[in-house]
């Protein structure tokens, strides 16, 4: 964890997972078993959970936000959601540019900037995945992939807009495979990333930037990863669905107040 005084963020993405009922009863259970962590707790819940989701997350240490959002304020976007929506819900934050949206949906690094645009403004905390693909990994273009996410997703915004932000490295092989990347390499990429942004954006926004580590993140894993100096969160999918393991990732370094 790093030793710069950032704040550690674990986020569950619950993905496509959870009716309304499943999930008010997920979080009524872990918010007991959350409360005293060091970490902060979000959880990224289907957009029909939002509302009952933050209600019950009220006066908890959990924090809700969503998957995704349109980049429009509103309009003829059939099936879209807007970021005043999920705001007026209670969603705090948005996961935007996950793998999963950019190869199943087609979402370009442009496309993703403008929502982190809206996401800003709508008062929402945008967390960027990012993450190079197992054929590019294999050719060494990790770095070069990043560097150009990064610089498309953020342009044209200034360390003092990009404030609230933080990132999220998901290397796209480790999502979902069971074969998460080893905590040294996490390090690599992340100092990696941490150092080109900067350049990009200053050494005080860099230094303050909450870097997530996501990609098979499970329960016997997450110290590892968070022992890293750049790693200051987990961004967990298949592991966040569980009330048990969740919670022990989420008090991976023990509780302040048991
Ligand atoms: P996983 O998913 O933990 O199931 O690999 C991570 C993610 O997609 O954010």
């Amino acid at each position: 964890m790093s030793q710069s005084n950032r704040q550690c963020v674990i986020t569950g993405n619950w993905k496509m997972y959870k009716t309304l009922e499943e999930a008010v009863s997920f979080v009524k259970e872990l918010a007991p078993l959350v409360n005293g962590t060091v970490a902060k707790v979000y959880l990224a819940v289907p957009f029909t959970a939002i509302k009952s989701v933050a209600d019950a997350a009220k006066e908890t240490k959990i924090v809700v936000g969503a998957q995704n959002m349109h980049d429009a304020s509103k309009g003829a976007f059939t099936g879209e959601i807007a970021g005043v929506m999920l705001k007026e819900a209670g969603a705090q934050f948005v996961i935007l540019g996950h793998s999963e949206r950019r190869h199943l949906f087609h979402e370009s690094n442009d496309f993703i900037n403008k929502k982190i645009k809206r996401a800003l403004i709508e008062g929402l905390q945008p967390i960027l995945c990012i993450g190079e693909t197992l054929q590019e990994n294999e050719a060494e273009q990790t770095e070069a992939v990043l560097k150009a996410q990064l610089t498309e997703c953020l342009a044209d915004l200034t360390a003092e807009e990009l404030h609230p932000l933080i990132l999220a490295y998901e290397p796209i092989w480790a999502i979902g495979s069971n074969k998460s990347a080893t905590p040294e390499l996490a390090q690599t990429v992340h100092s990696m990333c941490r150092e080109f942004v900067a350049h990009t954006w200053g050494k005080e926004f860099a230094d303050a930037l909450v870097i997530q580590y996501g990609g098979s993140v499970k329960v016997d894993n997450a110290r590892f990863f968070m022992e890293q100096p750049d790693v200051d969160g987990l961004l967990v999918g298949a592991a966040s669905l569980s009330v048990d393991s969740f919670s022990k990732i989420v008090n991976y370094q023990g509780v302040q107040n048991p």
